[in-house]
């Protein structure tokens, strides 16, 4: 399932981070790429270690936490201390699938990487190329968002970053750990989950059958969750 979540960060954390950024010292992304994606990695990346990417990781995580589209579509355990790259002067990241397990410095120390995660943050017209181009069951997909938004796709999906032949892609990356590790699984409990949101907005006054059905909402989360 690939879910797009429209400005996850808004204009002012947006605007701190695109400022931070512009004055880093970047370096060559193939540090933190297993031994076959680091033969497809050409772009600029602040590393875990770097002060900055604590800082600003931070901000992206109370952005996360504060959605609840992405606690429905992730159903997160585990979130990945988020990363920053950017890609110019014909940067790309070619066709490969993301590591299973991440291993990371700081508490939990380590992340199975159920859902790959993409926060854009350049906006899309200043800059050419640089689509996130993801395979799955409807065949390729390319995506380029809107500065703010994030994207959530399987780990399990081979994807790449088509060549930024104009202006930088600057963006976060990240992975989550869900609670619910099949994909087909997390995709029904969140098409449940949107449904039950609709009808509670048609029965503000409550109804029988949506104590029922919330549910067989928590049932089936209690039935497929791993904590
Ligand atoms: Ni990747």
């Amino acid at each position: 399932m690939i879910v797009r979540i429209p400005a996850l960060l808004e204009a002012r954390p947006l605007a701190f981070i695109r400022e931070r950024l512009a004055l880093v010292n970047w370096e060559d992304g193939r540090i933190t790429a297993g031994p076959e994606a680091a033969k497809v990695k050409h772009n600029d990346q602040l590393t875990e270690d770097h002060p900055l990417a604590k800082e600003l990781g931070d901000v992206v995580l109370a952005a996360l936490a504060r959605s609840s589209l992405f606690t429905s579509a992730a159903l997160p355990l585990k979130v990945f201390p988020p990363l920053f790259n950017r890609y110019t002067g014909g940067g790309h990241f070619g066709a490969h699938i993301d590591t299973a397990v991440r291993l990371t410095r700081q508490a939990p120390f380590r992340v199975r990487t159920d859902l790959s995660a993409t926060l854009f943050l350049a906006d899309p017209d200043s800059y050419d190329g640089g689509e996130l181009v993801i395979e799955d069951t409807y065949g390729e997909q390319a995506v380029k968002l809107a500065a703010g938004d994030l994207l959530l796709y399987p780990a399990t999906s081979l994807h790449e970053v088509r060549p930024v032949t104009r202006g930088g892609r600057l963006a976060s990356f990240f992975w989550v750990q869900s609670m619910v590790r099949d994909d087909d699984n997390r995709r029904l409990l969140y098409e449940m989950d949107r449904a039950l949101m609709q009808l509670r907005e048609l029965h503000p006054e409550g109804h029988p059958a949506l104590i029922r059905l919330t549910g067989s909402y928590h049932n089936l989360l209690r039935k497929w969750s791993d904590l």
